[in-house]
């Protein structure tokens, strides 16, 4: 991160923000369950309010000077700090009812390696779970606030094909002035492949009679 970002990510007016205009935005189309995993929480802008949201959250944090000052922050309550790389979690799969993503991707200096989180997302929430983020958009202004820096936005046209691709559905997503998204990974379907035949045998039955 560069100096702006030292400026900005732990000011009051920037928790502010992602608390008020961002996350409220977010959750009205999610339900975060018990169980969240936050990738790269940064000074803890939007941990501090996802805290008080779900029973346990896991925060995943690639810098270990931010790792460490959240872990201290949070050492007693509900909050699991971690060190790592959201693009390989070491999660199993299914662990998660929801996992958080926000102003964090456009940081990521690959497509690929911004797919590779958003499936390492899907693999870890179970059935049924749900992915929430929010991204800034790529700007001048925001492309000079980077220097120094990672600086590649999410260009927002692609973000439905992206993660339909990796296999989330029930997508919502939003541009106004950031960009917001919402999206499943399908519940399982509770037959298994022989129960299913089977219900299409007695229809056919049914159909015949
Ligand atoms: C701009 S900050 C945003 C922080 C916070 N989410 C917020 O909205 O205020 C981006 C954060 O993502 C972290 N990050 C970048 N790449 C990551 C990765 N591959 N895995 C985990 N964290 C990552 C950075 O270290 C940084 O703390």
């Amino acid at each position: 991160m560069n100096e702006n970002h030292a400026r900005l990510c732990p000011s009051p007016e920037w928790a502010e923000h992602i608390q008020t205009e961002v996350l409220p935005s977010l959750t009205e189309h999610a339900d975060l369950g018990d169980d969240m995993l936050e990738i790269g929480p940064g000074p803890g802008a939007a941990t501090e309010w996802l805290r008080h949201q779900v029973k346990r959250l896991t925060v995943l944090e690639i810098d270990a000077e931010a790792a460490a000052k959240l872990a201290r922050r949070y050492a007693d309550g509900n909050v699991e700090v971690a060190l790592g790389d959201a693009t390989e979690l070491s999660y199993p799969d299914g662990s998660f009812d929801s996992v958080g993503s926000f102003t964090m991707l456009h940081h990521v200096p690959t497509l690929a390696l911004q797919n590779k989180i958003l499936a390492e997302a899907f693999r870890v929430l179970r059935p049924g779970g749900v992915l929430i983020g929010s991204d800034s958009l790529a700007s001048n202004r925001l492309h000079h606030f980077h220097e120094g820096d990672t600086y590649n936005p999410i260009e927002p046209g692609t973000v439905l094909s992206r993660l339909q691709t990796i296999g989330f559905d029930k997508l919502t997503i939003m541009v106004d002035g950031i960009l917001k998204f919402v999206a499943h990974k399908p519940a399982e379907h509770a037959d298994s492949d022989e129960e299913w035949d089977a219900e299409l045998d007695a229809e056919e039955a049914e159909d015949a009679a």
